[in-house]
C-alpha cells in the first residue's frame, strides 16, 4: 500500500466538524486506490492560541512544510477579535500560505443543477455556471509593506500597501493560462487599472504572459464591473485571474451562485506544496451544533487528491458522491428551502450518505 502523509489543521468554529467528515471520506476513497493516509492533526488559529499563546507555532509550520499536503478547516471567532494583529487566528493562515509558498488559490465556481433553485438568483441566470477563480494568494495588500498605524495632528491614520511585482503576477498568470488550456481556453484578468498603479503593473505583466499562450484568449475587466458581471451573467467566465484582495471579495460574491458559501472548496498551489481549505469561515454562530455543511471541505479533499496526490479518479469519485448527495435531496440548513424532494439533514447524515456512496465506488457515470 502506498503511504501518504498529510497534516490536518481543523482550526476553529465549524472547522473541526467539517474537517473530520472530509478526512473520513478521503481515507475511505484513498484506501480503494491502495493508498493509506497518515494524518497528523495539529492545532491552528484560535485553538492554537489557547494552547500556546500564538495562533501558530514554528513547529506546526515546519510540520506543514514537511508534509507538503495540508487540509485546513477554518480559523477565527469573536473571542479572538480583539487580539493584536499578530495574535489573531487569521495571522496564522496568512503566515502558513506565505511559508508554504502557495501563491495560486484556485476557487472553482460550479453550479450543480440540483442546487440551481437554491440560489437567491434566478435559475436561468446561474444554471450551467462553471468557472474558476485563480486568486493570487501571497502578495498584494495582504502582505505589502509598509503597514502601520500612526497619527498626524491628532488624527490617527493607518497605511496598507498594495504592491505587485512582475514576477509575482506572471507566476500566478501562468497557473491561470495553464488551467484555461484544460478548460474553455479563456482567461479574464480582473484589476483596477483605471486607478491603481499596482493594477497597471498587473495588466502589463499579464499581457506579456499571454504572448506565451497564443491559443488562450485573454480579456481584461475592471473589478467593480466584474462584481456586477458575476451577478448579471456568470456564464460568460471561464478562468478569472485576479489579485489577493479582489479575489477574496469576488469569490464570496460568486459563492452565492452555487447556493451557499458552504459549497465552495479551494486549493492553494504553487511550488511543491498544496493547501486545501473550504472558502467559508469558522461560522461561530452554528459551531458545535452539528448542522454545518461539510461539502466544501469534502470538495477540498477532492482537490487535494487531484493536485497533490495525482489521484484524478479518486477526486472524481468524491465529486460524484457530492453530486449524488445533492441529487438525493439531502440539504444542510444553509441550502435548505422547503421544496418537494428535499429534506433537511445535519452534518453526520450528510457524512454517512457520502461514505456509503464512496464505499460503493460511484466513479463510473
Ligand atoms: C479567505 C478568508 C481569509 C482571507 C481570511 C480568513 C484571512 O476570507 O480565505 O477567503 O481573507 O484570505
Ligand atoms: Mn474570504
Amino acid at each position: 500500500m502506498k503511504q501518504v502523509d498529510i497534516v490536518a489543521l481543523p482550526g476553529d468554529g465549524i472547522g473541526p466538524e467539517v474537517t473530520s467528515v472530509a478526512l473520513d471520506v478521503l481515507k475511505t476513497v484513498c484506501s480503494k486506490y491502495d493508498t493509506e493516509l497518515n494524518v497528523t492533526e495539529l492545532p491552528f488559529g484560535g485553538t492554537c492560541y489557547e494552547q500556546y499563546g500564538d495562533p501558530v507555532t514554528d513547529e506546526i509550520i515546519d510540520a506543514c512544510k514537511k508534509s507538503k499536503v495540508v487540509l485546513l478547516g477554518a480559523v477565527g471567532g469573536p473571542q479572538w477579535d480583539d487580539l493584536s494583529a499578530g495574535k489573531r487566528p487569521e495571522a496564522a493562515l496568512l503566515r502558513l500560505r506565505k511559508e508554504l509558498g502557495v501563491f495560486a488559490n484556485l476557487r472553482p465556481i460550479k453550479v450543480h443543477s440540483a442546487l440551481a433553485g437554491a440560489s437567491t438568483l434566478k435559475q436561468e441566470v446561474i444554471e450551467g455556471t462553471d468557472f474558476l477563480i485563480v486568486r493570487e494568494l501571497t502578495g498584494g495588500v495582504y502582505f505589502g509593506q509598509p503597514r502601520y498605524t500612526s497619527e498626524e495632528n491628532g488624527d490617527p491614520f493607518s497605511v496598507d500597501t498594495m504592491r505587485y511585482s512582475r514576477s509575482e503576477v506572471q507566476r500566478v498568470a501562468r497557473v491561470a493560462f495553464d488551467a484555461a488550456r484544460l478548460r474553455g481556453g479563456r482567461v479574464c484578468s480582473v484589476d483596477k487599472a483605471n486607478v491603481l498603479e499596482s493594477s497597471r503593473m498587473w495588466r502589463k505583466s499579464i499581457i506579456e504572459v499571454a504572448a506565451e499562450y497564443p491559443d488562450v484568449e485573454l480579456s481584461h475587466m475592471l473589478v467593480d464591473n466584474c462584481a456586477m458581471q458575476i451577478i448579471r451573467d456568470p456564464k460568460q467566465f471561464d478562468v478569472m485571474v485576479t489579485g489577493n484582495l479582489f479575489g477574496d471579495i469576488l469569490s464570496d460574491a460568486a459563492s452565492m451562485l452555487t447556493g451557499s458559501l458552504g459549497m465552495l472548496p479551494s486549493a492553494s498551489v504553487g511550488g511543491e506544496n498544496g493547501l486545501y481549505e473550504p472558502v467559508h469561515g469558522s461560522a461561530p454562530d452554528i459551531a458545535g451544533k452539528g448542522v454545518a455543511n461539510p461539502l466544501a471541505a469534502v470538495a477540498s479533499a477532492a482537490l487535494l487528491c487531484r493536485y497533490s496526490l495525482q489521484m484524478e479518479e479518486a477526486a472524481q469519485n468524491i465529486e460524484n458522491a457530492i453530486l449524488k448527495v445533492l441529487e438525493s435531496g439531502l440539504r444542510t440548513a444553509d441550502l435548505y428551502t422547503k421544496v418537494p424532494g428535499t429534506q433537511l439533514a445535519n452534518t453526520i447524515e450528510i457524512a454517512q450518505h457520502l461514505l456509503d456512496l464512496v464505499s460503493d465506488n460511484v466513479v463510473a457515470e
